[in-house]
């Protein structure tokens, strides 16, 4: 599934360690020593979890830097899986970002699928962008191995069965007159390879694809490879919708 579920919490001794203030055993001595202070209360419990973007931690004195959400825009090339590792060692959309911060793709693209691929560290951000019931729009462009029918357009509009759940394309266009090989779609719809399903259920192959905007954002400036940290603004806009 696309929606996998991140998590803000962490422990509290790997969150002092993150913060560059000392190691994770040290963390968990001061803990127990009663150092640490989360939102005004000591803590001396080493299960603690903590938010690192909204709780305040004092060790001693010292107030510890708050997790900076950060969200990227990629135009993802081919040949790049959209995992933050890889049991076979091919490269992962990863490698294309220069940050330190820990970052995980929201949603994903099968390894040849180009276009808008959003990084980020907001698990609450992720979760809402991909959980189904909030139908963010994705739109793709889709070049297939043989004509589209007119039948089959019709039937891609009204749905076809995958896997006894109906799939649904809301819009389908051709992009250039007189070539029904390459159909732009929009879908609401972020189930694994979902695209490539739905044209497979009626007898064609997906060759190319490329998803062009997820809520709006688009690949718009940025060349295969590039991408760009989002703005405040763009995030707050994706977020109300
Ligand atoms: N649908 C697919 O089949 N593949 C993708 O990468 C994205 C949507």
């Amino acid at each position: 599934m696309e929606n996998n579920r991140h998590s803000e919490s962490v422990r509290l001794n790997k969150y002092i360690a993150e913060s560059g203030f000392t190691s994770r055993r040290k963390a968990e001595e001061y803990i127990i020593q009663g150092r640490v202070i989360i939102n005004g209360k000591v803590v001396k419990e080493l299960a603690t979890k903590v938010d690192p973007f909204n709780d305040v931690v004092y060790v001693d004195d010292v107030k510890l830097k708050k997790k900076n959400k950060i969200y990227f825009l990629l135009n993802k090339p081919k040949g790049f899986i959209t995992s933050t590792a890889d049991e076979k060692n091919r490269n992962t959309v990863l490698d294309l970002i220069n940050t330190r911060e820990k970052i995980f793709p929201v949603g994903r693209l099968d390894y040849n699928t180009t276009g808008v691929l959003m990084l980020t560290n907001d698990g609450e951000f992720s979760n809402k962008i991909t959980h189904p019931k909030n139908n963010y729009k994705r739109v793709y462009v889709v070049k297939i191995d043989k004509d589209l029918q007119v039948k089959d357009k019709d039937q891609l509009l009204s749905g076809v069965y995958l896997d006894k759940r109906k799939g649904v394309f809301t819009e389908l266009s051709y992009v250039k007159e007189r070539n029904y090989k390459l159909i732009r779609v929009t879908t609401v719809e972020g189930r694994n390879h979902f695209v490539k399903r739905m044209f497979s259920s009626l007898g064609y192959r997906v060759v190319e694809l490329e998803r062009e905007s997820f809520g709006g954002i688009s690949t718009e400036g940025l060349k295969q490879g590039e991408y760009k940290i989002l703005s405040y603004n763009e995030i707050k806009n994706l977020m109300e919708k």
